[in-house]
């Protein structure tokens, strides 16, 4: 119990630092509503156009998943290193809010919009008017539905990072798809609903195991094969750990012994971890998957509480993303040819991501996996430092 507060006060640290880093301006408290739906406190204070230059409207979905925290930093940073002014508004989960800091973006003149959204069916109108007012929009990470307002996506691949997920159990566990001699118990946690990612995420994984179920040797005690029925609303870490402790109250407390919580992201692993250490009895320590490199789910690597996780530089996301709304408000029309002026590996691709208007052109960068065995990589991205203990991972800066 020490070792957890001690960890969350860690948490709360960073992500502390990384708010202070990212917005000078920000006073209010990480991560709390009211900071959130504060205009003052997420840099929304209309920011001043650059002399001569143009801005850039940043919408993120929330402060409370760590990433997001991650990405609008980088992107600012680069962004303003880059001359342009800067407009962030983080919208605290929470769709409405999210039409209003895009629409009084739009209001205040911006010259383009990166939008990660909360919800990727609900920002049909406010983009439209984007649209009509000239204003370009980049889908950022999330794939935004059902409007020709998109000009590009800018993302990972994301059905690789659950196929990731799911070769990490096989060649783990050392599957065999003809050898039906051992059998193992697996139950899955997948994302929002909302966001278009959390479907290829599951069908990654799921696709991958999906001849091991077939044959018996991947069993789901709790019969919970539909990614409907293993959704977690908002990614929410204390959902998922209200549903894995029903799981394993309702399959698992006859003594029934779970091997594998595949988790599609980190902050639903953090929940399943928990109630995998409070509830679950079966004396075994199961996989557990994740996705993102959370610091808190890092320090669960290291104990070997979560086995993995999917690791996707967001600081690489960003830099693409400069260099793709450079060309747009270039007036060009970037394709496969903007790949050479990337820092980072990424692939183009105009046939995966169709959002109800036709296919939206993407770049995708490249995800990749994480365990004990490896976190030194993720030092050397430069991103990360080894803790005054050399024990656990902190983000730099
Ligand atoms: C992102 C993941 C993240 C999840 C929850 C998804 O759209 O791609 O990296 O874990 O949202 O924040």
């Amino acid at each position: 119990m020490k070792k957890l507060i001690a960890l969350l006060l860690a948490v709360v640290m960073v992500l502390g630092l990384v708010a202070c880093g990212s917005e000078a301006s920000a006073p209010a408290a990480e991560g709390s509503a009211a900071a959130e739906g504060s205009a003052a406190a997420e840099g929304s204070a209309a920011a001043p156009a650059a002399e001569g230059g143009q801005t850039v409207g940043i919408a993120m979905p929330t402060k409370s998943l760590e990433r997001w925290n991650r990405d609008g930093e980088y992107l600012k940073n680069e962004f303003e290193a880059a001359g342009y002014a800067v407009e962030l508004k983080y919208s605290d989960n929470d769709t409405d809010q999210q039409n209003n800091d895009i629409a009084n973006m739009i209001a205040d003149g911006v010259d383009i919009l990166i939008v990660a959204a909360i919800d990727g069916e609900s920002l049909t109108n406010t983009l439209n008017e984007a649209k009509e007012k000239g204003i370009p929009v980049i889908s950022y990470d999330r794939l935004i539905m059902n409007t020709d307002a998109i000009s590009y996506y800018v993302s990972f691949d994301n059905y690789t990072v659950g196929v990731l997920q799911g070769q990490f159990v096989i060649d783990t566990l050392g599957l065999d798809v003809n050898d039906t001699s051992k059998t193992y118990n697996i139950e899955f946690t997948a994302g929002d609903p909302a966001d278009n990612n959390a479907g290829y995420f599951f069908n990654g994984a799921f696709d991958t195991l999906k001849p091991y179920i077939d044959a018996g040797i991947l069993n789901i005690p709790s019969g919970k094969t539909t990614f409907e029925q293993v959704a977690t609303p908002s990614w929410s870490t204390d959902t998922a750990l209200e549903n894995m402790q029903n799981t394993l109250a309702s399959y698992y407390s006859d003594g029934t012994i779970l091997d594998i919580a595949l988790c599609s992201n980190d902050s639903t692993a953090l929940g399943v971890a928990q109630a995998i250490q409070s509830d679950y009895n079966g004396g075994n320590t199961p996989i557990i998957t994740g996705q993102d490199g959370d610091i808190a789910n890092l320090a669960n690597v290291v104990d070997g509480i979560q086995t993995m996780t999917v690791y996707k530089n967001v600081s690489d996301e960003a830099g693409v993303t400069l260099v793709l709304a450079q060309a747009i408000l270039k007036g060009e029309t970037p394709d496969a040819g903007l790949l050479s002026s990337l820092k980072a590996e990424a692939a183009y691709d105009t046939e995966s991501y169709d959002n109800g208007t036709g296919i939206i052109p993407s770049y995708l960068l490249v995800p990749w996996t994480v365990t004990k065995d490896n976190l030194q990589d993720l030092v050397d991205t430069g991103l990360y430092q080894w803790d005054a203990a050399n024990k656990y991972l902190e983000t730099v800066g």
